[in-house]
C-alpha cells in the first residue's frame, strides 16, 4: 500500500517536548515577525499584473485572497501548536497522512518557497534598476541585462535578469555562512516597509490627484474571468495571493510563543488583516491618482499579463505612463503625481527590505529538503551540514543557483502564478491534516484549538482550490507536471531509501541541534 507509512505522532511529540524551547514571544512580536515575512514582492511590484486582470476590482482581489489567507492561517496555527517540528506543511502530512501524501507536499513546497524566492528577486531587481541606478545613480541598465526574455514594461529585448540573479546569489552566500535574522533587526526593517507604505498611502489618498471616476468601470474584466484565464476580480486574487505567501513562516515560532491560545491566532490573523487592510488602501490610492485599468486587446479583453503581447503595448508611447505597465508600480505612481523624491526613498525601502523576504524564503526551502534528505527521502549529501558555519551548505548552495536561474529567465509575474500553485495546494493539505489530526487524535494536546475548525477547515480547501482553478492555465499546469515528475522521483528512488520504510523514525528539529532516532520493532518488510 502506498498510503501506509505515517510517521508515528507519538515519535514526533517526544522528540518537541525534549527540546521544548523558552516560550519568549508575545502576540505582538509574533505579528511583527508575521508582517516582516509578508510584504514585500506582491504589493510593491504585482500590483501592476492585480491591475492588469482586474482593474480597480484589484482591491476585490486583495480582500478575497486576504480572506483565503486568514482561515488557513488558522489551520497552521493549530496544526504548529499541536506538532511543532520543523519541515512545515511536510511534516504535519508525514505524521497524518503518510509518506507518500508527505512527498508530493513537500515536492509542492519547492514551487512555494524556491520559486517564490526567484520571484522576490525579480521584483527587487525592477527597484534597484529604477530607483537606485536609474534615478538616483544616473545609470542606465541596457534591457538585455536587466530583464529576463519575456519581461513586461517594454522591456522587449531582454536576455538577463542580472541584478536579480545576484541578489539570489548573494542571499545564499548569507545563509550558508550562518546569517539568520534578528528578530530587532526583522523589527526595523518592518518599520521602513510600514512607513513607506503608510506615505504611499497618505500622499495618493490625500493627492489634488485623485479622483473617484478612476473607479470607473470598477469591474472592467468581471469578477469571474472564467477558470483558467487568470481574469477579473478572482484571477488577479489568485496572482495577488502571493503578496500574503509567508505568513506559514509564523506557525513554526508558536512552540516559542508566550500564552499561545491567545497570541498564536492573534500574531498570525493579526499580521493578515493588517497587510489586507494596507493592501486595499495602497491599491485604492494607486488607482485613485493614475487610473489602473487594463491595456484590453481584441474583444475587450485585457491582454494577459505578463505577456509579449502586453509588453508590445506597454512599450508604446500612449502606456508609457500606465500603472499596470511599471516594474516599480508604487515609485512609479509617486513620481507621476509629483512626489519623485519621496517615489524614490519608497524605492530605497523596497531595496533595503525585500531582500529580507528573499532569506527567509530560502532558508525555509532549504530547511524543507533538509528535513526530507534526513528522512532518506533524497540523497544524504544534501544534509551535509558545514563544520565550522553549521550549516546545510551543499542543499543552500544547490536551492540558490536553481532559485538565481528562474530569476534570471523569468518573469516576475509568471514566478508568482506557479509560487501560488504551490503555496495552494500545501495550504489545502494542511487544513485536511489539521482534520485527520482531530479526529483521530483527539487526546493529544493542543496549545491552540480552532473554533469552528469543520466550518474553517473545509472553508479553507475550497477557498484554495478556488484560487487555484483561477490561476491563469501555463501556472495551473506546472503543478500537475511537477507533481508527475515527483512521482517518478519518489517511487524510482526515494520509497526504497527512506528511513521510515526501512524502520527507522527520525525527528530532526534544528540543522545543529538535537536528533532523535527511534527504532521501530519489528522493522517493517521493505516494499
Ligand atoms: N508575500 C511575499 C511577497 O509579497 C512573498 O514578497
Amino acid at each position: 500500500m502506498i498510503f501506509d507509512r505515517v510517521k508515528p505522532l507519538d515519535a514526533i511529540l517526544a522528540a518537541a517536548e525534549k527540546k521544548s524551547l523558552k516560550r519568549s514571544l508575545g502576540g505582538i512580536q509574533l505579528m511583527l515577525f508575521g508582517i516582516g515575512c509578508i510584504i514585500g514582492t506582491g504589493i510593491f511590484v504585482l500590483t501592476a499584473a492585480g491591475a492588469q486582470k482586474a482593474g480597480p476590482g484589484l482591491m476585490l482581489a486583495f480582500a478575497i485572497a486576504g480572506a483565503v489567507c486568514v482561515v488557513a492561517a488558522l489551520c497552521y496555527a493549530e496544526i504548529a501548536a499541536t506538532v511543532p517540528v520543523s519541515g512545515s506543511a511536510y511534516t504535519y502530512t508525514y505524521a497524518t497522512m503518510g509518506e507518500f501524501l508527505a512527498w508530493t507536499v513537500g515536492w509542492a513546497l519547492v514551487l512555494e518557497y524556491a520559486i517564490a524566492a526567484s520571484a522576490v528577486s525579480v521584483g527587487w531587481s525592477g527597484y534597484f534598476v529604477g530607483s537606485i541606478l536609474d534615478e538616483t545613480l544616473g545609470v542606465t541598465l541596457p534591457n538585455w541585462l536587466s530583464a529576463g526574455p519575456l519581461a513586461l514594461g517594454g522591456a522587449e529585448g531582454g536576455l538577463i535578469n542580472l541584478p536579480a540573479m545576484v541578489i539570489a546569489l548573494l542571499i545564499t552566500g548569507l545563509l550558508i555562512i550562518g546569517t539568520s535574522e534578528s528578530a530587532k533587526f526583522n523589527a526595523v526593517l518592518v518599520a521602513i516597509k510600514v512607513t513607506a507604505l503608510t506615505a504611499f498611502i497618505a500622499l495618493t489618498l490625500t493627492s489634488p490627484a485623485f479622483e473617484a471616476e478612476r473607479f470607473n468601470p470598477f469591474l472592467p474584466a468581471g469578477v469571474f474571468g472564467g477558470f483558467g484565464s487568470g481574469l477579473g476580480a478572482v484571477g488577479a486574487a489568485a496572482t495577488i495571493f502571493f503578496a500574503y505567501v509567508g505568513f506559514d513562516a509564523v506557525s513554526t515560532a508558536a512552540e516559542e510563543t508566550k500564552d499561545p491560545q491567545r497570541n498564536v491566532p492573534l500574531g498570525l490573523v493579526g499580521s493578515l488583516l493588517f497587510c489586507t487592510l494596507f493592501y486595499i488602501l495602497v491599491a485604492a490610492g494607486a488607482i485613485g491618482t493614475i487610473g489602473g485599468q487594463p491595456i484590453m486587446g481584441p474583444g475587450g479583453i485585457p491582454f494577459p499579463a505578463g505577456s509579449e503581447e502586453l509588453a508590445r503595448q506597454c512599450a508604446l508611447p500612449a502606456h508609457a505612463d500606465a500603472l499596470v505597465c511599471s516594474n516599480e508600480a508604487l515609485a512609479h505612481v509617486l513620481r507621476q503625481i509629483g512626489w519623485s523624491g519621496v517615489g524614490n526613498v519608497l524605492g530605497v525601502a523596497a531595496f533595503l527590505a525585500l531582500p529580507s523576504v528573499i532569506l527567509v524564503l530560502l532558508f525555509a526551502q532549504t530547511r524543507i529538503f533538509f528535513v526530507m534528505s534526513r528522512d532518506g527521502l533524497l540523497p544524504e549529501f544534501l544534509s551535509r551540514v558545514h563544520p565550522r558555519w553549521q550549516t546545510p551548505h551543499v542543499v543552500t548552495a544547490l536551492t540558490g543557483i536553481v532559485v538565481a536561474v528562474g530569476a534570471a529567465f523569468f518573469p516576475v509575474g509568471q514566478l508568482a502564478d506557479i509560487a501560488n500553485a504551490g503555496t495552494l495546494y500545501a495550504f489545502a493539505m494542511v487544513a485536511v491534516a489539521v482534520m485527520v489530526l482531530r479526529r483521530r487524535r483527539p487526546d493529544v494536546h493542543r496549545h491552540f484549538r480552532v473554533k469552528g475548525l469543520w466550518f474553517v477547515g473545509p472553508a479553507t480547501i475550497a477557498g484554495c482550490l478556488f484560487l487555484f482553478l483561477n490561476l491563469p492555465g501555463e501556472a495551473m499546469v506546472v503543478l500537475p507536471a511537477w507533481t508527475a515528475i515527483g512521482f517518478l522521483v519518489y517511487f524510482l528512488y526515494s520509497r526504497r531509501r527512506s528511513h521510515l520504510g526501512k524502520g527507522i523514525v527520525e525527528v530532526v528539529d534544528a540543522v545543529a541541534g538535537e536528533e532523535t532516532a527511534i527504532p521501530i520493532h519489528p522493522p517493517r518488510p521493505r516494499d
